[in-house]
Order: C-alpha cells, then sequence, then structure tokens
C-alpha cells in the first residue's frame, strides 16, 4: 500500500486517485517544478497525483538562487511565500571581480523611481520542502513518496498511459490522461522522447562556507581570473555556498597535481577573497565536497502523445548565471495558461495537448533562449582557455564596467525577454575587446591588428551562433 499523505479522500477524483491509482496528470517528481506545476494545475480543478522518489529534505548544491524573473513567476503563481520562514537572503544584483579588480552590477529597476528588483538565495532543501507543503496542503493534489521505473505505453497507438512505480519495494502503477516527466537532470523518461541529450562540458564542485564574510552583502559573486569561473553566494544567515567550475580533463586538476583538492588548495584558495579565505580552508578540510555536472540540453518539441517533458528533463544550460529555477517557474506559467480548462477542457484530448504543447515550445523561447545563451556564452567567456577568449573575456569586464549595464544584467535576471538585445550585448562586447586589442598594441605590431579582429570576432561567431541556432529556431 502507497504512503498516501493527504487524505481529503471526500471528493470522487480524490478517492479514484487513492483507490484507483488514476487521475487527470500524474507527475513525476517532486522537484522545483513538478511542485509548481502540481499546485498550478491542481488549483485549476485538475485532479492530479504527485509521484517523489524521497519526500525527505534535500541535501544538494544546485537550486539556490533564484533570480528577480524566478521570483516574478513564483508570485503570478501565488507560490511568494514559499521563500519565507527558510532563512532566505535577498539579493540585490551581482559583484564580480576579475583578476581582483571588482564591479558591482544590480539588477535594473523597472522605472528610476521602483525599487531594485529582489532575488533570493536559500538552502535548495528548504524552498523545495515549502513547495512540497504547499501542493499537501492543496486538495487537488495526491502526494505519494514512490520511485517511478518506467512509462505505461499503449503498444498500438503509443500514447503514454502512466507510470510504473516501485512502493516500499512492491510494483505498483499510476494512470493518467497526461503524465509529466519532470524527474530533473538525470531524466530517465526523457530518454526515448526527447530529441537531443545533454552534453558536459565542466563540473561544479560545491562547498558550504560557515559565516564567510563576502566582500558586497546580498550579491552573487563571480571570481573571474586565468582559471575557470568561481561562484559564492550566502544561502542562510550563517551559510555560503561556494560552486568552483572545473572542466573535464583540466591539467591543473589532474592527479599529478593533487587532483581537485589540489586545485582547490594551491590555486583557488589565495583567489578567495580574504574574509571567507578561513572558511573555505576549513570546509575544505573538512572534506564536505560534492559535484554536480554542468550540462546543456536544447528542449526539443513533445511529440509522445500523453507525455509532458519539462523542467531539467526538457531543457538545461550551464548553471553560471543560476537561471534554471527561473525557467522552470516561467515555463508553469506558460502551460497554466496554454493547458488551462477554457484552452483544453480535458487532457484526454492528447492532440489538442499536442498542439498546444507546440506552442509552449515556441512561446518559451522568449524567456529561455535569453537564459540559455547567455549562461553557455558567458561560461565559454569566463572559462576562456585561448587567446581570442581572453580578449572576449576581458572586453565583457571592462564592458561591465562602462557599457550600459542594465541590459545585460537585465537578462542574467530572467527580467529582459528578448533574444536580440542579448545578440547585441554580445557583439557589442567583441567590438570592445577588438578596440581594446588595438589599443595595446604597440605601433611595430600593428600590421596584426586584422588578424586579431577577425579572430576575435570569429570566436564570438563560434561562442554564440550554434546557441543562437539550437535556442531560437529548432
Ligand atoms: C551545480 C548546479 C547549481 C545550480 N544552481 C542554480 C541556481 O543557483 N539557481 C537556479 O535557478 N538554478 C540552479 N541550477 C539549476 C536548478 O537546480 C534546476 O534547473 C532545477 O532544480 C530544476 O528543477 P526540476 O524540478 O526540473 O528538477 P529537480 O529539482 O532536480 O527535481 C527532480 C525531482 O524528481 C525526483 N525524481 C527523480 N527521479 C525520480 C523517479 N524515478 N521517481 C520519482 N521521483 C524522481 C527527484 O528526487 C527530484 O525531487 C543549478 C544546477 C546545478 C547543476
Ligand atoms: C479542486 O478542483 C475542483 C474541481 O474539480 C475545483 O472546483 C476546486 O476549486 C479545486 N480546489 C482548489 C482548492 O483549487
Amino acid at each position: 500500500m502507497a504512503t498516501m499523505l493527504n487524505g481529503h479522500a471526500q471528493s470522487p477524483a480524490a478517492q479514484r486517485r487513492i483507490e484507483h491509482h488514476e487521475a487527470d496528470v500524474v507527475i513525476v517528481g517532486a522537484g522545483v517544478l513538478g511542485c509548481a506545476l502540481a499546485v498550478t494545475l491542481g488549483r485549476q480543478g485538475r485532479s492530479v497525483i504527485l509521484l517523489e522518489k524521497s519526500l525527505e529534505e534535500p541535501n544538494r548544491i544546485v537550486g539556490e538562487l533564484l533570480q528577480p524573473g524566478g521570483v516574478q513567476a513564483l508570485e503570478q503563481l501565488g507560490l511568494r511565500d514559499c521563500l519565507e520562514g527558510i532563512d532566505g537572503i535577498d539579493v540585490k544584483g551581482y559583484w564580480v571581480s576579475y583578476f581582483g579588480e571588482p564591479v558591482l552590477l544590480e539588477y535594473p529597476k523597472s522605472t528610476p523611481t521602483s525599487p531594485t528588483p529582489l532575488g533570493r538565495a536559500f538552502h535548495h532543501g528548504r524552498f523545495v520542502m515549502k513547495l512540497r507543503e504547499a501542493a499537501l496542503a492543496c486538495p487537488n493534489v495526491t502526494v505519494v513518496e514512490t520511485k517511478v521505473t518506467g512509462l505505461v505505453t499503449s503498444s498500438h497507438t503509443q500514447e503514454v498511459l502512466g507510470v510504473e512505480c516501485v512502493t516500499k519495494e512492491l510494483k505498483d502503477c499510476y494512470f493518467a490522461q497526461l503524465t509529466v516527466a519532470a524527474d530533473g537532470y538525470n531524466s530517465e523518461f526523457r530518454k526515448q522522447h526527447h530529441q537531443y541529450s545533454p552534453k558536459r562540458r565542466s563540473k561544479f564542485y560545491g562547498l558550504e562556507l560557515i559565516d564567510a564574510k563576502l566582500p558586497e552583502p546580498n550579491t552573487g559573486h563571480v571570481l573571474l581570473s586565468e582559471n575557470p569561473p568561481v561562484l559564492m553566494y550566502q544561502i542562510g544567515t550563517h551559510e555560503t555556498r561556494i560552486l568552483i567550475d572545473i572542466p573535464d580533463n583540466l591539467p591543473l586538476a589532474s592527479v599529478k597535481n593533487g587532483g581537485v583538492k589540489g586545485y582547490l588548495r594551491n590555486t583557488i584558495l589565495p583567489q578567495i577573497p580574504e574574509g571567507a579565505r578561513q572558511s573555505f580552508s576549513d570546509a575544505l578540510e573538512q572534506g564536505q565536497l560534492r559535484s554536480m555536472p554542468n550540462s546543456f540540453l536544447p528542449a526539443s518539441v513533445n511529440k509522445t502523445p500523453g507525455l509532458m517533458i519539462l523542467g531539467d528533463a526538457l531543457n538545461m544550460r550551464h548553471p553560471l548565471t543560476g537561471g534554471g529555477m527561473t525557467v522552470a517557474l516561467s515555463d508553469v506559467v506558460y502551460i497554466r495558461e496554454l493547458l488551462s480548462p477554457e484552452n483544453v477542457p480535458s487532457f484526454s484530448d492528447t492532440g489538442l495537448v499536442l498542439e498546444q504543447l507546440a506552442i509552449f515550445h515556441w512561446r518559451r523561447k522568449n524567456s529561455s533562449s535569453v537564459i540559455n545563451i547567455l549562461a553557455q556564452a558567458l561560461y565559454a567567456l569566463f572559462a576562456a582557455d585561448d587567446e581570442s577568449l581572453r580578449a572576449l573575456q576581458r572586453g565583457c569586464f571592462r564592458y561591465f564596467q562602462i557599457g550600459p549595464v542594465n541590459g545585460p544584467v537585465g537578462l542574467l535576471a530572467g527580467l529582459i525577454k528578448q533574444p536580440l538585445v542579448l545578440v547585441s550585448h554580445f557583439f557589442s562586447v567583441a567590438f570592445l575587446a577588438i578596440w581594446m586589442v588595438l589599443s595595446d598594441l604597440p605601433l611595430t605590431r600593428i600590421f596584426l591588428f586584422p588578424y586579431y579582429a577577425f579572430m576575435i570576432l570569429y570566436t564570438a561567431c563560434i561562442v554564440i551562433v550554434p546557441y543562437i541556432w539550437s535556442e531560437v529556431w529548432c
């Protein structure tokens, strides 16, 4: 017998969920996306079953800084209060340091007199527990702790009818008109139904620092140097997260050089702002180092009747810009509209659901492409490993110092949803980088300028064009 956590057994729909394991929607995964979607569909009067393999508080190094765009999406979904009571920290922008030289980038105000939009940083698990509480409090949602092991598919129509699962070592099944795969980055269920598979170039290694003092409170810190980027942000009154990017096969982190720990001790530690250095070294010695792959996965159109793939299972980008939860929550806002009972009276009309999902694929791009392309392009610059990329990195930092920063930061915050704005800033950075090379070239070597200019522009295109292609046109 399954562990039923909310026993709103009064309504016939609830009885069908609990006794017959049958609902309008079955959602696999009670993470950020699954919970927000369950509450949203439940409030629209749908009967929802939410399946999660472990209802204990997640303890992960992901999803700890929510951009203002994500806070807005939570507000639109009526879930803003999930950010309260979790010892969260307001975030007013970014503090970027480039070889020790800092610049402060605040999130842009919508008008000069309006308050600075705020993001929020927190312990991932506490936020997810709040979202799960919201789902549990919803009378139209039944939450079940069970590990989903496969999709149940009709052998002649290929339609997904529900899922198979294992609850406390017993095999079980749940059926619905619509099954949602929201099982995260390592999704089991996207494999046969998603056009692409994730690509990984690096991992983030995470530590939790205690009572670290950061140079600029209430901001996300980005440390840039000749090494790949390092992120730091406070996630609770006493705790600060640090994430260190380590590309696959980084020579400085090879076994010969003392592995990842050696790299953190020898290369990263000296670069940590002074007020955080001791806590970094303590955390490192206590050895609670954890890692997560940083993946890129473009979204693809859902084409399987009866199935919808969402969240990290659908679409991922490098977590450098902390955009994943913002994309996931914005997607729930789009789905709420496109699959509303007015637009789709019954999910049993799988043809209509698929049509709406095709619209969803294109409509979400306004917000998701910007976040995805920006994350991938900035990562390429920040982890620069050749001369042209380093020139672009330098140009980018200079742009932060002198350029119209509201644009770039607004894009990063998930507040500006126009891919063209991103492209124009990106090429402004490229031209600034070229200008900086020109102004640094000694006259005797000026004949090399066309070559450098070409290489920088060419590299800029190599960095961004494939992502524009996969994000905007596919
Ligand atoms: C290192 C790193 C740092 C990040 N930092 C940020 C950040 O600062 N800000 C930000 O916005 N985003 C960040 N992200 C991205 C963010 O974590 C994700 O975009 C977000 O968590 C996606 O939500 P989701 O609901 O799709 O997946 P998840 O939150 O991963 O939820 C998936 C859920 O499915 C459950 N599940 C999986 N398999 C099964 C199964 N078989 N049966 C039942 N349940 C199952 C899991 O237990 C989990 O609860 C980061 C990512 C990484 C890798
Ligand atoms: C639950 O669903 C019913 C219809 O099935 C709807 O009338 C009701 O408003 C929903 N309840 C909540 C709290 O959202």
